[in-house]
């Protein structure tokens, strides 16, 4: 069965937009739950776009399910996540003048400082998932650094302009989540997914969990939180099954 986590960044960043109280991603994170997702995914951004510091805090005391952190791997951000200690950290690139993530963590360029960075999570039980493009040199590099995880980046495949590329796209991401899979990691996928795209990503070789936020609360402008969850969980519940 494959797990939901539901990114909440953009209900804080329609906060942000006025700098008031709501909407409070930690009220969302509950609505979520509600739903039935399987854990709230956030992103403690440097330059705090959307999720504050506050939230994250708030988020570890009040999430049922597990708190899924994305944060780069630098230094203030690292020292939070260690008081935040969330159930689960997600290592991702960040660039100050992106519009949200591009492309994967170089995890085979910066293999001697992520050591460290992956040892110290750890070392405090708390699970490390890398979120990296589906090619080979990442996937051994992450193997090669014993994490529990790797997200593979779905973005390129979401952004594919016909379905000549798509199929391309969805072509590697499935050789890649094979070859995770030969050597005992964990298969993730996100970035880009909505209604319609996510459903051949159900369908990939041994995929456990899929980080979704912008389509969800897009689509919860019209038909509330609540009901755009639960129409994801059974899409990926339809599509998940073989013979459908
Ligand atoms: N997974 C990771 C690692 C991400 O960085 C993001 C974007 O914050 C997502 C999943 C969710 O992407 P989207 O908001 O496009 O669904």
């Amino acid at each position: 069965m494959i797990r939901l986590g539901v990114n909440i960044d953009h209900v804080a960043t329609l906060r942000q937009a006025r700098k008031g109280r709501t909407p409070d991603p930690v009220e969302a994170a509950l609505v979520c739950e509600k739903a039935g997702c399987h854990s709230i995914v956030c992103h403690l951004r440097e330059d705090r776009r959307h999720i504050q510091d506050r939230d994250v805090f708030l988020l570890k005391e009040m999430v049922k399910t597990r708190l899924n952190l994305e944060m780069a791997a630098s230094e203030p951000i690292i020292k939070i996540a260690l008081q935040v200690m969330p159930h689960q950290v997600t290592l991702v690139p960040e660039k100050r003048e992106e519009l949200t993530t591009e492309g994967g963590l170089d995890v085979a360029g910066q293999y001697s400082r992520l050591i460290n960075v992956v040892n110290s999570f750890k070392s405090k039980n708390i699970d490390v998932s890398l979120f990296i493009e589906p090619e080979e040199k990442q996937i051994q590099a992450a193997h090669q650094l014993q994490v529990n995880s790797v997200e593979f980046h779905t973005g390129r495949y979401a952004e594919a302009e016909d379905d000549v590329g798509m199929a391309y796209e969805f072509n590697r991401l499935s050789q890649a989540a094979e070859l995770a899979l030969s050597i005992g990691l964990k298969v993730f996928a996100g970035h880009g997914l909505d209604y319609l795209n996510v459903r051949p990503i159900c369908r990939l070789p041994g995929i456990e969990e899929l980080n979704i936020g912008y389509s969800i609360i897009s689509r919860a402008v019209f038909s509330g939180l609540e009901q755009a969850v639960r129409d994801m969980l059974s899409l990926i519940r339809l599509y998940e099954k073989k013979d459908t």
